[in-house]
């Protein structure tokens, strides 16, 4: 089966820091993957190597074939269109009403003079309040985005990146600064527009019950190399022990719910 996103041997250093180290990966169109590892094992620098937010030391990245690592211009626009990123801190406009933010991810659509007057059709207006009706805030379309809670602002994001229409969604840590019930708002909207709309979601976590929870399948990175990819279910105990390391447990007490961790870490 061909894979629609490929990376292959992809290393991007900084001086003498392996960011990410000899990465290859195939994703298949329609992948929920979840990345995880601890605090700098090149998780961000992997999404924003795809989304060329930063360019690889070695390696190339394929996308339909396509290396995406060459591209200039305005085909690198339309790439950036095509592969939608959501922050762990939102990126919106606080003092603008949540439509508006939703229709600024419409710009990338629009030529310099209309994106400066930001002057959005009638159409494209119905597909804003399309996308934030799909994750149930309609209601607050006319409210200033600053004045909504966390994951509110977060599903903004997501319906911001959703009138791009992307085939691919790369979420930096989108739930890292959320309560558990806005992180299960914001995952759950990431899941049904990947199901509905068939959209690659590829999201970078610190939680490992939600990779669990939501991801079909698991890859985990540990100084800048991937050291796990499989499903839920073959990520065992030990295989997180080596993933998290003794310290990182610490960290990830999420990670330590069954005692054969504990016992196994201890022993
Ligand atoms: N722009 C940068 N300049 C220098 N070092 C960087 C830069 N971005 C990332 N790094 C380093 O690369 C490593 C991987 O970082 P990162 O991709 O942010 O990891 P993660 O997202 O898993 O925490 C870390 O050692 C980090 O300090
Ligand atoms: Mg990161």
């Amino acid at each position: 089966m061909s894979s629609d996103l490929s990376l292959q041997k992809v290393s991007r250093h900084f001086g003498e820091t392996r960011a990410v180290d000899d990465v290859s990966l195939d994703i298949r169109s329609g992948q929920f993957v979840g990345v995880i590892g601890r605090s700098g094992a090149g998780k961000s620098t992997m999404l924003r190597l795809i989304n060329r937010l930063v360019d690889p030391t070695e390696g190339a990245i394929l996308y339909e074939g396509r290396d995406i690592t060459a591209l200039k211009g305005k085909a690198l626009r339309e790439w950036r269109r095509d592969c939608a990123m959501i922050f762990q801190q939102f990126n919106l406009v606080e003092r603008l009403d949540v439509l508006t933010n939703v229709l600024i991810g419409r710009l990338a659509e629009h030529g310099f003079v209309s994106s400066m007057a930001m002057r959005f059709s009638d159409e494209e207006r119905a597909m804003a309040i399309q996308a934030l009706d799909r994750l149930d805030l309609v209601p607050q379309a006319l409210q200033r985005a600053g004045t909504l809670s966390g994951g509110q602002q977060q599903r903004v994001a997501i319906a911001k990146a959703l009138v791009q229409q992307p085939k691919i969604m790369l979420a930096d840590e989108p739930i890292a600064s959320l309560d558990p019930a806005n992180a299960t708002l914001v995952m759950d909207g990431l899941k049904t527009i990947n199901r509905e709309d068939g959209i690659t979601v590829l999201v970078n976590l610190h939680t490992l019950d939600t990779a669990r929870a939501y991801c079909d399948r698991i890859i985990a990175m540990r100084q800048g190399r991937v050291f796990f990819d499989g499903t839920a279910a073959q990520l065992t105990d030990d295989v997180v022990r080596d993933i998290y390391g003794l310290e990182g447990l610490r960290e990830f007490n999420e990670a330590v719910t069954s005692t054969s961790v504990h016992s196994s870490v201890l022993a």
